[in-house]
Formats: C-alpha cells, structure tokens, sequence
C-alpha cells in the first residue's frame, strides 16, 4: 500500500511521545519510591510494581450505584479457540466484578471488548469494518511474541488498551513473577545428581539458542529433553528438571520483556538455577533479584559459561548462594486465562488514564529484533 509509508510519520512521533511520557512517569515513579523507601524495601518495591500487583487502597467507588455497576466485557473470541468457564472474579479491594460474555449479541451494549490477537490476526478487518460506541474500550490481548503476531499494522488506531507480557502495558500480564513473603522462610534445595537440563519441542537448528547449545555441549553435558531427543511427559518434566543443577531457560526468541514458563515453570518451579538466554540481563533484573539466575551474556563464550558452571557445581556454598533470594520471595505462574480476563475486569474499573497505542505495530515491535 503505498498511503503505509506517509501514515507511518504520524504514527512514529506519537509513539516517540508516548514512550516519552513512559520515560517521565516511571522516572518520576521510581525516583519516589527511591527517595520513600529504605534500600532494602527498593528491590521488594520495584519488584511490586514491574510485577503488577498494584495496591487499590485509595480508589473509592464514587456512588453506591458505582458500587452495584458490573462492566460488561466481551471476549471476542475464546483464545485459540478454546472455551474455558468464565468464572466470577475474585473481590479485590476497591474493585467490583465484570459480567464476562462470548455472546456478540452484546458488542453494542458491552463496555470493554477483549480481542485475543491470535485469534483475529488471520481476518483483521472484521474489527476495522466494526461501529462502535466511543466510550466502549478495546483491549487487545496477546501472549504471544511478535515473531508469531501477524498483521500488527492492520490493528493500528482500534485499541484503547494493551494486555500483554510487556510491563509497559496497561493491563500487564506476565508469564510469572515473584511475591514477597510475608515472612522469611527456609527453602530446602532438591537433592542433585545432575548437571544441566533442557527441554526443547521446537528444535530450530538457526535459532540462537540451538547455535547457542551446540557450542555449550562442546564443554559441558547437557541433556536434552523434547520431541527430537529424551521423550519427558510433561507431568514428569518438574521431578525430573529438579534433580539437575542448571536449567537452560532459553526462549525461542529475543524480545523485551518475553520471558515465559521456560523460567518460571521449568527452571524455577523446579527448583534449579536457570541459565537464561533472551531480552537482556537488566531486562530479567525488572522481574527476579539478579543473583536468581545465569545469563549467558554474562560470559565471554558458551566455553566460559560451562568453565562457570563447572565451578559452580563443585563450590556447595557457591551454589547455595543462587537460591538465597527463595528466603523471601515465592513464584507465582501458570496464571489461567480467567485470571488475565480478572486483571483486565480490575483494570478497568481502577484505570482512569490509558496509554491508547495508537501505533500497535511500534509498540509492540520496539525491543525486538
Ligand atoms: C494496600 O496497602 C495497605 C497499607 O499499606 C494494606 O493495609 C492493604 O492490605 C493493601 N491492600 C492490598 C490489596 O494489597
Ligand atoms: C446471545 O444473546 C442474545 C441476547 O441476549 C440471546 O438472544 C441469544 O440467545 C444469545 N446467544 C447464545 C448463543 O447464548
Ligand atoms: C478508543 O479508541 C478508539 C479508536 O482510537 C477511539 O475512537 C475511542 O474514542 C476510544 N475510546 C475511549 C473510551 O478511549
Ligand atoms: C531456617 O533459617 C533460619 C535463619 O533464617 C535458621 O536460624 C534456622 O535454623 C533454619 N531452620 C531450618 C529448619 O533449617
């Protein structure tokens, strides 16, 4: 099309002043918490916020008849098309619940739309060709990284909100994250007999993270779990994973921010050190203290990495020290689908700002490669 490339100006400056005004708000957001908070509470706090848990202490429900307002929200389509019991959300303090449909009898009436973008990235016009009331918000809605979301640009300018695994979202989502503890509590390391574990299905001999292993092995031995190596049924993978000293948390691609269940469940809800290789070190700083994991950036070469881990192994104190963060905080993950449509019922009520991406595409591709 060739209108694409003058309506992409437009749509970069307003991305520029978007990010912008991130830039503003979280500087002015976590100069605060450094100035309100001892040091101690910093990481607690940061971890907090990046992790979304927000504290809705101060929103008052302007009228009793606020109060008895459900929001109707439709889900557009059932994600990847599978229908799940759409469940009342759990009381949160301050917020009220959300009458959830899949019914489009309600498109008209209903106050917020969740478009699953997967399910729609195939057909996109269908929601452009849409009349719909102003004061009705879009929420698009995707897990997915943007290697697998197709048709970005034909979402352009539809959505009011974002909910997805990228914390600059309205509506953050993530894979996973820690919770402080209430209390310190001891946490009791799994026997280990071994020494590094990874599960792979999808075996892309050009990916990074293959090319990656294929130095790795070279100095180190790695077993490897998935379609084309050791079969590992998926109910045995956290027994078998927690008897290796190390995990390889390798996503299958690069992205801000997209940091799934190879961390959180494999690695970590085992009960293992995770070797990662994604967005950056300081991008998994935003969500795990940085002694909780090994990045592969951290050394010169795959033969520098396995000399570590080598090291590590033999050191029992030195191994310990990975799991010291575990005294404070507990993972959290496989969050259900009801749960993101509760963040976003939350959200909803709570939100009286929202970025409005106008550019979806920008967005969502700022980060990546
Ligand atoms: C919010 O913070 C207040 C005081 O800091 C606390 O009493 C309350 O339990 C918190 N609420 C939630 C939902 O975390
Ligand atoms: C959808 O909602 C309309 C209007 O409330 C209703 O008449 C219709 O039976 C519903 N359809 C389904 C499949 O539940
Ligand atoms: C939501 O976004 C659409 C498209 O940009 C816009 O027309 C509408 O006014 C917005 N609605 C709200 C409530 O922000
Ligand atoms: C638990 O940790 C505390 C220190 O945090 C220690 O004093 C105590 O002995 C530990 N308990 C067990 C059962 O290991």
């Amino acid at each position: 099309m060739e209108n694409s490339h003058l309506l992409n100006i437009p749509c970069s400056k307003q991305l520029l002043i978007f990010l912008l005004c991130q830039f503003v708000a979280s500087f002015c957001l976590s100069s605060f918490i450094w100035v309100s908070r001892g040091q101690r509470m910093n990481l607690q706090s940061t971890l907090q916020l990046s992790l979304g848990s927000r504290n809705t202490t101060e929103v008052v429900p302007n009228s009793v008849e606020e109060e008895k307002h459900k929001l109707v929200i439709l889900l557009w389509t059932w994600p990847f098309h599978v229908p799940f019991p759409l469940e009342s959300c759990p009381p949160l303090h301050g917020t009220f619940d959300c009458h959830f449909t899949t019914n489009r009898s309600w498109f008209s009436s209903a106050n917020a739309v969740i478009v699953h973008h997967w399910d729609v990235q195939g057909n996109p016009s269908q929601l452009t060709r849409l009349h719909r009331d102003p004061s009705q918000r879009w929420i698009w809605f995707n897990l997915e990284p943007p290697i697998n979301s197709r048709n970005l640009k034909a979402l352009n300018n539809l959505f009011n909100m974002t909910m997805s695994y990228r914390s600059d979202s309205d509506i953050f989502i993530p894979y996973g994250k820690l919770e402080p503890l209430d209390k310190p509590e001891n946490f009791t390391i799994p026997p280990k007999s071994k020494m590094v574990a990874w599960a792979v299905s999808n075996w892309n001999p050009s990916s990074r993270r293959v090319q990656y292993y294929e130095e790795l092995k070279k100095h180190l031995q790695v077993d490897v779990f998935g379609r084309q190596h050791k079969p590992l049924p998926k109910s045995q993978l956290l027994s078998t994973v927690s008897q290796y000293r190390f995990y390889l948390a390798f996503e299958n691609s690069q992205h801000q921010d997209y940091i799934t269940e190879k961390l959180w469940h494999n690695a970590l809800a085992s009960g293992t050190v995770p070797v990662v290789l994604g967005p950056s070190r300081k991008n998994y700083e935003r969500f795990l203290p940085p002694e909780a994991f090994i990045h592969v950036d951290d050394f010169p070469s795959p033969q520098a990495l396995a000399q570590h881990l080598h090291k590590v192994a033999s050191d029992e104190a030195r191994y310990r020290e990975y799991f010291r963060w575990r005294s404070s905080f507990r993972v959290v993950h496989r969050f259900s689908w009801m749960w993101h449509l509760c963040k976003a019922c939350q959200a909803l009520h709570v939100a009286t700002t929202y970025q409005t991406v106008p550019c979806l595409e920008d967005w969502f591709l700022v980060g990546s490669h």
